[in-house]
């Protein structure tokens, strides 16, 4: 199977990709089913990589990150997700959201005091815009912040935000526009809120079908008191700001997409090679061979897709259009695959001693975090007319 690392790539990717791939199969492969099986979040894992760097891939140098070009951030994140997605995961949101808020919007010192220090790898972010009432739609969230003479005071609750529980400091959008309708983008603000921030509760992690070892928790904000600095940019941008980070989420889910995927043709070329069936391994079968060659056809695809979004995203760009086709592509291309190495894996796809079968567990949920398919197609849509 030709991997990212054949493609025709500068001397620093090839490295990062080595780092990434050395890593992955050193640190994080061989533990990933029983993470799986017993949901655990190996924050000792995450903290390795964020010495490492993984969490400052694209981060500029002046802000204690690699600095690195787009391109080889994906590259790296599908060597994790290839591994496990579930790392990955929480790799991809601290890189792709988070960051991009603050290198963004973010003032001097919020920069100095969250984005130096989550740029090194002490510490980890997520985001938080889902509510129980507001997935796609997100601009009818109802979670509220209000000002007071000291700061500001959050009320409400969000659902399913990565690393809820795990993360040292959540983004959070609420609405700090409470004369409007309940419904609306521009009434949104974002907010840094520190984990430990009294009044701050990451419920439960959710009993999930995939990605079972990444932590995904509703959050309570409950008279939840920030300082006025915690809000990030200009109060009623925080939709806007989370459109921009989703941008750059949807490319490391097509990277995310590509790695799981990947992994699953590989695990069938070695199966179909050994397995015999009518006297002859499988992959003597012309109706095996056209499976693994429309899998091979469509990663490709799929991984071209993500690297020219990221090319155009370095270029300056606006990539709303591309990161959602990538996400699209790859997750669909992850969720096909997968079903299709099931198929060839026949009975042992089926069992959970076989690594397919997380795979296609995994597989799933890129068709919906991050913007379901769906949201993705009008993504598209609308930029067509
Ligand atoms: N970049 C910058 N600005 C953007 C933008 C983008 N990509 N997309 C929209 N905007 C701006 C628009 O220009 C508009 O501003 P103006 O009014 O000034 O023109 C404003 O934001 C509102 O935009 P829309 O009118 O398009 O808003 P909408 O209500 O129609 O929603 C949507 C658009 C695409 C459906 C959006 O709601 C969406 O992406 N929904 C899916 C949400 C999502 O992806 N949720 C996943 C949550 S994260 C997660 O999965 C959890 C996790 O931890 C993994």
């Amino acid at each position: 199977m030709p991997t990212a690392t054949e493609a025709g790539l500068s001397d620093t990717q090839r490295q990062v990709v080595e780092l990434a791939r050395e890593f992955a199969r050193e640190r994080i492969e061989p533990f990933a089913a029983e993470w799986d099986r017993t949901s655990h979040f190996p924050r000792d894992v995450i903290d390795e990589m964020g010495k490492l760097g993984f969490f400052g891939m694209t981060t500029p140098e002046e802000y204690d990150g690699m600095g690195l070009d787009t391109v080889t951030y994906l590259l790296a994140l599908e060597e994790v997700a290839a591994a496990d997605a579930a790392i990955a995961v929480s790799m991809g949101i601290h890189n792709a959201i988070p960051t991009t808020m603050l290198v963004k919007h973010g003032t001097t010192e919020q920069r100095e005091r969250w984005l130096k220090p989550m740029a090194r790898g002490e510490l980890l972010a997520g985001f938080a815009l889902s509510e129980a009432e507001a997935g796609s739609d997100a601009a009818s969230l109802a979670a509220q912040a209000t000002k007071e003479k000291q700061g500001w005071v959050l009320n409400g609750a969000k659902a399913w935000a990565t690393n809820a529980g795990t993360a040292d400091l959540m983004m959070i959008m609420a609405r700090t526009d409470q004369t409007g309708a309940r419904r609306g983008a521009k009434g949104i603000s974002t907010f840094i809120v520190p984990t430990d921030s009294p009044g701050y509760t990451a419920c439960k992690p959710e009993d999930k079908m995939g990605l079972r070892a990444s932590n995904t928790a509703a959050i309570e904000l409950s008279d939840c008191r920030l300082p006025a600095d915690a809000l990030l940019g200009d109060g009623g941008m925080g939709f806007v700001y989370a459109m921009e980070g989703l941008d750059a989420g949807r490319l490391g889910i097509g990277a995310q997409g590509v790695g799981i995927a990947r992994r699953a043709l590989e695990h069938c070329i070695r199966y179909t090679a050994e397995r015999r069936q009518f006297e002859k391994p499988l992959h003597d079968f012309q109706a095996v061979q056209f499976k693994l060659a429309d899998m091979a056809t469509r990663i490709e695809a799929a991984r071209a897709l993500a690297h020219r979004a990221a090319v155009r995203k370095d270029a300056g760009e606006n990539v709303g259009m591309h990161a959602s086709m990538a996400k699209l592509f790859a997750s669909e291309t992850a969720m096909w695959v997968t079903t299709q190495a099931i198929q060839l894996f026949g009975g042992y796809g089926y069992m959970r001693d076989f690594p397919v079968e997380k795979l296609f567990r995994d597989a799933k949920v890129t068709e919906i975090y991050e913007g379901t398919s769906e949201i993705q197609r009008l993504v598209i849509a609308r930029a067509l007319r």
